[in-house]
């Protein structure tokens, strides 16, 4: 089949030809039916995280089930699904104190499926299964803890950014901040995964909204899913800004949703007294925050992070798609650019240089 693999940080995906193994004992084989042009594959494919090389990336996808290996309950050939990039063992003590998204075996597993094994390879060489999803390739082969069922009229292209951005996103501001009616929000860094914090804010009834990034073209976007007001950062302070919006006393809940260490001070900063700062992007390895100590308690402030949106993907996902068949979710609306897997590093390309909401790699 065709995938596109990564043999080197700071060098160009290769579009060719891989083997995958059938799937084994509690494993399932996937079409992939969509995938995600997410920024945090990027961050691999720039060596800012790593991972076990060579690997196939991609991990926001969705597909139609082809074969189940043996003792495979809960899909069966023909089902379509989403993929959670978390899949969870059931068993550890983060699964079982219901925070699955911080399953221990998902992550003393990374890069391999849970029996620490590849399916993936070109010959002898074998190739990591980026998040137990590796969708920039034809087909997938996943655990079966992470395919979560959707209906046949959930179009591909939504049911794949369900698997990333989406959860991510309102899972960030109802599951983990938990925001309250009528607060304040401030979201910096408004991309595929910073529209869904907007749209999670709006759902929780926020009564302000506003809109950081350094992008006007993203910020006039970020109009349409919820964004009350809009501040650009390339041209003037934004926790001043913020805090001018908000009556000089900064947001209720802010959100960081770029990944450095300076737009976590960003954000941190432009949070009010006692008010809560909720960590999405991921900064590249190593990176700092400098925060002053003493505001931690002088102002009460909270600074958190939240991985997948803190979701229970096999409760989460199945809501977040009735909430968008009930039309309180836009998802349609997110994607701007389409490619096929051969455009895909391109397709990155245009994620740092376009930017405005998301772009999807679709197979046929
Ligand atoms: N926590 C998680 O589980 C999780 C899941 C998915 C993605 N992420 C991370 O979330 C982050 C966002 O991902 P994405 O796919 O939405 O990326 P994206 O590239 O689509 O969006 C990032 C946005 O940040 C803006 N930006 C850049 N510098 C800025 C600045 N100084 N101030 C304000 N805005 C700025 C960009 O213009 C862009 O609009 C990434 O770090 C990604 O790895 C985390
Ligand atoms: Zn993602
Ligand atoms: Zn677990």
């Amino acid at each position: 089949m065709k995938a596109a693999v990564l043999y080197e940080y700071n060098e160009p995906l290769v579009i060719e030809e891989v083997e995958l193994d059938p799937p084994k004992a509690g494993e399932v084989q996937v079409k992939t039916g969509a995938a995600g042009v997410c920024r945090s594959d990027l961050h691999f494919m720039k060596g800012q995280a790593r991972t076990i090389l060579p690997a196939v990336l991609g991990h926001e996808a969705s597909g139609t089930v082809e074969a189940v290996g043996e003792g495979v309950t809960t899909v069966k050939p023909g089902d379509r699904i989403i993929l959670s990039f978390v899949p969870n063992c059931g068993r550890c003590q983060y699964c079982t104190t219901g925070r699955p998204n911080l399953c221990d075996l998902h992550a003393s597993t990374a890069g391999t499926l849970f029996d620490g094994t590849m399916r993936l390879h070109k010959g002898d060489q074998r190739i990591s299964h980026f998040g137990k999803v590796a969708c920039f390739a034809e087909h997938m082969v996943v655990p079966e803890a992470g395919c979560i069922p959707v209906s046949e009229d959930v179009p591909m292209e939504v049911a794949c950014l369900i698997g990333c951005s989406v959860t991510t996103g309102v899972g960030a501001a109802v599951l983990n901040a938990q925001i309250t009616p009528g607060s304040s929000v401030a979201v910096v860094g408004c991309g595929g995964v910073g529209l869904n914090v907007i749209q999670g804010a709006r759902l929780m009834n926020a009564s302000k909204v506003i809109a950081v990034d350094i992008n006007e073209g993203a910020l006039e976007f970020a109009t349409k899913f919820g964004a009350t007001d809009s501040v650009n950062a390339k041209h003037e302070d934004p926790v001043a800004r913020v805090k001018e919006l908000t009556g000089g006393q900064g947001a209720d809940y802010t959100f960081e949703v770029f990944g450095s260490g300076e737009t976590v001070e960003t954000a941190y900063a432009m949070a009010r007294k006692g008010g809560t700062c909720t960590v999405v992007g991921i900064a590249p390895q190593g990176d700092q925050a400098n925060i002053e100590a003493v505001t931690l308690v002088r102002s009460e402030k909270v600074l958190k992070g939240t991985y997948y949106g803190s979701a229970r993907c096999h409760v989460d996902m199945p809501r977040i798609v009735d909430m968008y068949q009930s039309g309180k979710l836009s998802i349609d609306d997110i994607v701007t650019r389409r490619y096929s897997l051969d455009d895909i590093n391109e397709a990155y390309e245009d994620l740092d240089n376009i930017g405005i909401g998301r772009g999807v790699i679709v197979f046929p």
